[in-house]
C-alpha cells in the first residue's frame, strides 16, 4: 500500500522509460524524505526501515544521503523553531544573553526540544537584519530589537502553543 504523501514511480513522468528501476527509486528517495519529515517533523527510524524495503535502497544508503543535506532531522522537533542569530551584530548586542535566557526559561541547551515538544532552540548564522540586532527567528517569523519584553512575549507565545490540544474555545 503507498504511503501517504508519497511519490510514486508515474510522478517521474516520461522519464521512467529511460531509468532503471534502481535509478528511479534512488530519484525518489530525498521526495521520499522529504514527505516522511514533513509528516513527522522529522525522520523516525521505522519510516526509514520502511523505505529502505519499499526503494530497496539500503538503511545505510539513505542514511547517508539524508546526513548529507541540513534539512534532515534524526530526532523528534518542537511545534516551534527558535533560532537565536550568533553573527557578529547580534553577538555585540546580546544575543549570548538571549540565548541564555531561552535556555533557562525552557530548560534546554542548543540544538534541544522541550519534552513537551512545544519548542526546538537553536542557533543561526546571520540572517541578514544586521540593523535589527538582536535578532531572533520563531518559526518563519523574523524578530528584530529583542529585549526582556518582546523575549517574554515570545516565551508566553511559544508556551501557550499546545499543539492545538487546548478545549477552550
Ligand atoms: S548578525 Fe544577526 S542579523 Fe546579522
Amino acid at each position: 500500500m503507498k504511503k501517504e504523501g508519497l511519490i510514486d514511480h508515474e510522478s517521474i513522468g516520461h522519464f521512467g522509460g529511460v531509468l532503471t528501476e534502481a535509478q528511479k527509486n534512488k530519484g525518489l528517495l530525498i521526495h521520499s524524505l522529504q514527505s516522511i519529515q514533513a509528516i513527522h517533523n522529522y525522520l523516525p527510524e521505522d519510516e526509514l526501515k520502511s523505505l529502505s524495503k519499499n526503494l530497496r535502497i539500503t538503511l545505510s544508503e539513505i542514511y547517508s544521503t539524508a546526513t548529507f543535506y541540513k534539512q534532515f532531522y534524526f530526532t523528534p522537533r518542537g511545534r516551534n523553531i527558535a533560532r537565536v542569530c550568533t553573527g557578529t551584530a547580534c553577538h555585540v548586542r546580546g544575543a549570548v544573553e538571549i540565548l541564555d535566557a531561552l535556555k533557562q526559561e525552557f530548560k534546554i541547551e542548543e540544538g534541544e526540544t522541550t519534552e513537551d515538544a512545544s519548542l526546538t532552540l537553536e542557533t543561526v548564522g546571520c540572517v541578514g537584519c544586521c540593523g535589527l540586532a538582536p535578532v531572533l527567528t520563531v518559526n518563519e517569523e523574523i524578530v528584530g530589537e529583542v529585549e526582556e519584553e518582546k523575549l517574554e512575549q515570545i516565551v508566553d507565545q511559544i508556551r501557550g502553543d499546545n499543539g492545538g490540544s487546548n478545549e477552550e474555545a
